[in-house]
């Protein structure tokens, strides 16, 4: 019939909507975009053996960018000028993200990053302009950055915090600040704040300088590589005070570099814990082992509410365009999400509570939950 020769006509033209992904599948940070992949894909899954968007299913466009910016930019482009994809999931680090907001912008197709915690992701540090193009599902660095000094000064009971930061990362650099005004707004005062660089792999001169000025906690806002090797080494060196740390220590590959016992007396701040006693949280965790074979860490969790973050405004989008999912976007509200409630708020971020853990027996143990 004519009605049936339509609707077939209609699914050939339109029966997919295509999913750009930027991921961090190999490199530096490779756990990262792996987690954060197998997350969305989970949840992409679902959504499409529910029917999909009106019909539609959801199909992963997906390129590794290396855990490299030049990588990421030149994903970005493919995906935009030879994929033509309405919209782009990624990248996991904050770095990686800004190395391709530009090209993202300039060709007004949407960002959604799962992960990217520094400010200056969806907001123009130059202009103080929200960045229209831009959007994120996790909380911002100055909440985990403050949250980490004020659990130091509260309840670890320090007062000599040591910086060790990684220069060449703008997500390093800004934990290092907002937890710096913390800290001293706190009583307390950073009494090294030193630097190191994404290829380094010897950290010991930098840590006898800095046990020589005798701190009672250090801070290093990095990327588990780095983390793994500085927590060792320090621990080797007789450095035996707290860490605190962020998102970023969150890998499997952590505890295998450093070891259980030089993990001891760490502490990070992060956006979930399998062992939360809640629902969703148990009801995603048994999903994601049965798929995947293993806890799942933050980055899943993100992803993963990130895929029904999309959904919606895919769903409210009045057309399947970059523009129209863009504007669906920005009127996310009330998404629940195993991470927390996500609803994009017009700084294009979204307000959520954060967990501190700490590694007990090289296991990421909850320790409690802060509010926004
Ligand atoms: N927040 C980190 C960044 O902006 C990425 C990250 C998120 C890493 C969550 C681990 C867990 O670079």
């Amino acid at each position: 019939s004519a009605c049936g020769t339509k609707s077939t006509e209609e699914k050939k033209s339109g029966d997919v909507i295509k999913i750009g992904v930027n991921l961090e599948l190999s490199g530096n940070v490779a756990s990262f975009g792996q987690s954060a992949l197998n997350g969305f894909t989970l949840a992409l899954d679902e959504i499409n053996a529910a029917g999909g968007i009106n019909g539609k299913k959801l199909e992963i466009i997906k390129y590794d960018n290396k855990s490299d910016n030049t990588e990421a930019a030149s994903v970005a482009t493919r995906l935009i000028t030879q994929d033509k994809v309405p919209i782009i999931f990624g990248a996991v680090t904050s770095g990686n993200t800004m190395a391709f907001i530009n090209i993202a912008e300039t060709n007004k197709v949407p960002v959604l990053t799962a992960t990217a915690t520094n400010p200056d992701v969806t907001v123009d540090p130059k202009t103080g302009k929200v960045r229209e193009y831009v959007f994120r599902t996790c909380f911002i660095d100055p909440f985990q950055g403050t949250a980490m000094a004020k659990f130091a000064t509260e309840e670890l009971k320090v007062k000599r915090a040591a910086i060790l930061k990684d220069n060449t990362s703008p997500y390093s650099v800004g934990l290092a600040k907002f937890f710096t005004e913390g800290f001293k707004a706190g009583g307390g005062e950073v009494v090294a704040d030193e630097n190191f660089t994404v290829n380094d792999q010897d950290f010991r001169s930098v840590l006898t300088k800095i046990k020589s000025l005798n701190p009672d906690f250090i801070y290093v806002p990095a990327y588990y590589e780095q983390v793994g090797q500085i927590v060792k080494q320090a621990r080797e060196m007789g450095i035996n005070v707290a860490f605190g740390g962020s998102d970023g220590w969150d890998s499997p590959k952590l505890i295998e570099i450093a070891g259980k016992d030089a993990l001891k007396n760490c502490y990070i701040t992060n956006h979930y814990s399998p062992d939360r006693d809640n629902p969703k949280v148990k009801e995603f965790v048994k999903k994601y082992k049965e798929k995947y074979g293993n806890v799942p860490d933050a980055l899943a969790a993100l992803g993963y509410d990130t895929g029904y973050v999309l959904a919606a405004a895919l769903k409210n989008a009045k057309e399947i365009t970059p523009e129209a999912i863009k504007d669906a976007l920005k009127n996310v509200k009330d998404v629940e999400g195993v991470t927390g409630k996500i609803s994009i708020d017009e700084q294009h971020n979204a307000k959520k509570g954060l967990v501190i853990l700490e590694f007990v027996d090289g296991k990421q143990t909850y320790k409690k939950f802060i509010e926004p």
